[in-house]
């Protein structure tokens, strides 16, 4: 008995070990799974026998080239990445998009020596005309989600528009696509589905169960060839463990049918592997919109509710089979043997009379005393679980045991009920799994699953990893994150992982005599720079130990130009757009000079100081005898991960909810507001900086309700003081008992707002600072960063109506300095910073 379950057992767990060792390449293509993000190819260049296609739902892109001459496919920084064509597939080992695509979420090291300014050095990989890669620019690169969708996750959003570049004799052929998020439907009814599916097996137990095993190995099989056949390693290598959950589940139907008693065990087995392997983890496409494979999705969500629900209920069906103590098979022989005193061995005719347990042909010598093994030699009562009523035992012989399920065995095999009435030729072993049966369904089952398993990680089709560098370690979730640096608009203005948790904003000036060229050839530095720093790589040789073990950290570099560049050498005052104006003088404020304008501003952002620092010193360095420092501040905002609602609005160091009332991505209204539409600048922002200093000492004295008047809020909730929540819209004449206005009418959120500033808005992302000051003290205050699409109908107005209103928040702060940026549109594949604007300049 012992060794029986023992096999069994054996059986499923070598069998989950290797199901377990697979499912990322059999169920998850590439380690994506369901998914409600979806990437699609919109519109694709391309020449007759070179084709490019978005594969394994949205995971990876493939190209395919059937001409005589090689299409090259472009990395992150327009390098030669791979190369496809008659002489197979090769992929150079100098692009960084090498290393980064071996995974997924480009969590890899690139190495210092992967230059992709280098010729290339080119690798075979295999003798195919098609490649298949992640490319980072088709998908979702973070573990979390985009704020947008964490706000809305039940509304369509389109994420980002991408563009991938193959080269063709000579020719750029541009694929171009989207990222979107298209939420899933509800999952309840399926979920009801799996409930039900879980009793069918219990209900079935006595005559149906064979059927039911059936089922779940049938929706395995489609569920998994559905996933296969979206792969291109060979699907019959990566099916291998599974084939080995399904030869069990034909031996199960093969035990039930002949009403064996391992049967339901062996189902039970089965139920387990596949609602392990193909239930649970793939249970999401319940409730996503998507799912890797080539199946319907209604008919993949089927597999899944059959494989889990009915699955798991072949275990609950073996439980109660003991419980209840129900064997499958005749648990005696006809009355007529049963009352013969040696009535089992007479049932086995090729066994003596008078046989020991060693007449059992595969019965080992050692067998006697496990009755439970030798199951053709023990007495019909032994054969019951413990519980079981006699009354059951006499029932099964009028089974109809002789139906047209009933094989008949051939010499030499088990059988049941037939053997047991003494058919002639027939075994009467049937009742019981046997020793070598036991033995030989655990070793079927899990070499044949490990075998499998082993074949498929031999056969993975994914390049070859690029191996960390010694004295790296492996990157965290927020090391690890990067926001994409090509777009139609700058990184860092309103990407969706804007809040990074540090910031450093700088001006610089260019040096006497830098003309145009100068200041282009240093933007294109900054470019590569730029571009590489966000993507996770050394920026040069230089600079690759401050920041190698932290990761891009989402970073962002945004890039712009402040007024007193146009009439320096090449840009002359005439070209400055009237936004660039200088911001008027404002009632009231002292500004340091010093630290205040410069020709060149430069905002750098990301969840980490040192990633931070490090990149604006790169920036600094590349900058040498073309534009010097001007000023800089350091700044700081809540930490990703602090809260697990990275959407939430963040506090000031007055400890109020900052940022309630900003412009909002998903409203009609936001890129009018923020980004510009004119000429070189159409889709760059207006960034104003002002450097305000918090009177911390005098703030800090007032009782909370009197602070609460100062802004119109409430400080702990956010709430307008009009009531309700922190997004309901401030209701500013409405009155308390006094008749007095409940959000004061000198209130800074009163004289700030739109509806009182002809509509003024602007997107404010400030930053903390708190700077230590000799002596001891500190000042502390906000790096107020504006971001407009023009400043003379963004924060002019509503700095001048907050002066003109004694803003009752000014006795409370100092404008320290001030500075305006044009920061221009987004940097597309092979542009540089600022590139319209040069070439609108004709330079
Ligand atoms: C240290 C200086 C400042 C502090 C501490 C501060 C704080 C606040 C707070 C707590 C709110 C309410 C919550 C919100 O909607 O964000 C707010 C709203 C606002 N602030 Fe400021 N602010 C400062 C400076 C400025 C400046 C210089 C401007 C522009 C000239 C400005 C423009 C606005 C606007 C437009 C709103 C939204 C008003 C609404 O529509 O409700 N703030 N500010």
């Amino acid at each position: 008995m012992w060794l029986r379950r023992v096999a069994v057992i054996g059986a499923l767990v070598t069998a989950l070990l290797a199901i377990g060792a697979g499912p990322a390449a059999a169920h998850t293509v590439g380690g994506v799974g369901a998914t409600n993000f979806r990437t699609t190819l919109e519109h694709y260049d391309g020449v007759p026998g070179v084709e490019l296609s978005v594969v394994e739902n949205g995971s990876k892109l493939e190209a395919r080239n059937s001409t005589d001459t090689d299409v090259v496919v472009r990395g992150y920084q327009d390098e030669p990445y791979a190369k496809i064509g008659p002489g197979g597939v090769f992929v150079n080992e100098n692009s960084p998009a090498y290393y980064l695509n071996a995974d997924r979420f480009g969590v890899t090291t690139v190495p210092a020596g992967a230059d992709p300014r280098k010729p290339p050095r080119w690798r075979k990989l295999s003798d195919d005309q098609s490649f298949r890669w992640h490319d980072h620019r088709t998908h979702w690169m973070q573990t979390t989600l985009p704020p947008l969708v964490s706000q809305a996750p039940d509304e369509f959003h389109e994420i980002s528009r991408w563009t991938v570049t193959l080269d063709y004799r000579g020719e750029a052929l541009a694929g171009t696509g989207v990222l979107a998020w298209v939420p899933g439907p509800a999952p309840w009814g399926w979920f009801a589905g799996v409930l039900a599916l879980l009793a069918v097996p219990a209900l079935l137990l006595r005559r149906g169960l064979a059927f039911v095993v059936g089922a779940v190995v049938v929706s395995d099989v489609a569920h998994s060839v559905g996933v296969a056949r979206l792969e291109q390693s060979n699907q019959v290598v990566s099916l291998l463990p599974q084939f080995a959950v399904w030869a069990i589940g034909g031996l199960a139907i093969w035990l039930l049918v002949r009403r064996h008693d391992a049967g339901p065990w062996a189902a039970a087995v089965v139920g387990v592997c596949v609602a392990v392997a193909s239930g649970f983890p793939d249970l999401p496409v319940f409730w996503r919109s998507s799912a890797p494979t080539v199946l319907p999705l209604v008919v993949d969500r089927l597999s899944v509710a059959v494989g889990l629900g009915a699955g798991l209920g072949l275990v609950g069906a073996l439980a109660l089979h003991l419980v209840r103590g129900r064997h499958l098979r005749p648990a005696v022989p006809t009355p007529a043997a049963a009352l013969a005193p040696d009535a089992t061995p007479a049932a086995t005719p090729d066994a003596a009379p008078d046989a020991t347990p060693d007449a059992t042909p595969d019965a080992a010598p050692d067998a006697a005393p496990d009755a439970a093994i030798a199951g053709a030699r023990e007495p019909a009562t032994a054969r019951n679980e413990p519980g079981e009523e006699p009354r059951e035992q006499g029932a099964v012989p009028r089974e109809p045991a002789t139906g047209p399920r009933e094989p008949v065995g051939a010499p030499g095999e088990p059988v049941g009920a037939v053997s047991a009435a003494g058919a002639p030729g027939m075994r009467a072993r049937g009742g019981r799994i046997s020793r070598r049966q036991a033995v030989g369904l655990a070793v079927a089952g899990g070499a044949g699953a490990v075998a499998g398993a082993g074949l498929q990680a031999a056969a993975s089709p994914e390049p070859p990893a690029a191996t960390p560098e010694v004295g790296t370690v492996p990157l965290g979730s927020v090391g690890r994150q990067t926001v994409p640096f090509h777009g139609a608009r700058q990184a860092g203005i309103a990407t969706p992982t804007q809040r990074q948790a540090h910031a450093r904003i700088a001006a610089f000036d260019l040096v006497p005599g830098a003309d145009a060229a100068a200041l282009r050839s240093l933007l294109q530095r900054w470019t590569t720079a730029a571009e590489a720093l966000a993507a996770g790589r050394p920026a040069s040789d230089r600079t690759d130990t401050m920041t190698a073990d932290s990761g891009p950290a989402s970073l962002t570099i945004t890039v712009g130009f402040g007024p007193s560049l146009f009439g320096r050498p090449g840009f002359p005052a005439t070209a400055r757009p009237a936004a660039l104006t200088p911001l008027p003088a404002f009632r009231g404020e002292t500004l340091d000079p010093s630290r205040s304008d410069g020709d060149l501003g430069v905002l750098v952002a990301a969840d980490d100081a040192v990633v931070v620092y490090s990149a604006l010193r790169t920036l600094e360095q590349l900058a040498a005898g073309v534009a010097t420092p001007r000023w800089q501040f350091a700044g700081f905002t809540r930490g990703r991960g602090v809260t697990t609602n990275e959407g939430a609005t963040v506090r000031n160091l007055m400890g109020q909810l900052d940022g309630t009332r900003n412009p909002k991505p998903d409203e009609a209204t936001f890129g009018r507001q923020v980004f510009a539409a004119d000429g070189w600048m159409t889709n760059g922002s207006y960034l104003v900086v002002r450097r305000i200093r918090m009177l911390l000492d005098d703030w800090e004295k007032l009782p909370v309700a009197v602070q609460e008047h100062v802004i119109g809020r409430k400080k702990d909730s956010g709430a307008p003081l009009s009531g309700g929540v922190e997004t309901t819209a401030a209701n500013f004449g409405k009155r308390g008992a006094d008749g007095q206005p409940l959000i004061p009418a000198d209130s800074h959120m009163r004289l700030a707002t739109a509806a009182f500033n002809s509509g003024a808005a602007m997107l404010r992302r400030g930053y903390s600072y708190a700077d230590p000051l000799p002596g001891g003290g500190v000042e502390a205050g906000l790096i107020f960063l504006a971001w407009q699409a023009d400043p003379r109908t963004g924060f002019v107005p509503v700095q001048q109506n907050l002066v003109a209103g004694n803003d009752r928040l000014s006795r409370f702060i100092r404008h320290e300095t001030s500075a305006l940026f044009a920061m221009p549109g987004g940097v597309a594949n092979g542009e540089y910073f600022g590139q319209h604007l040069f070439e609108e300049l004709g330079q």
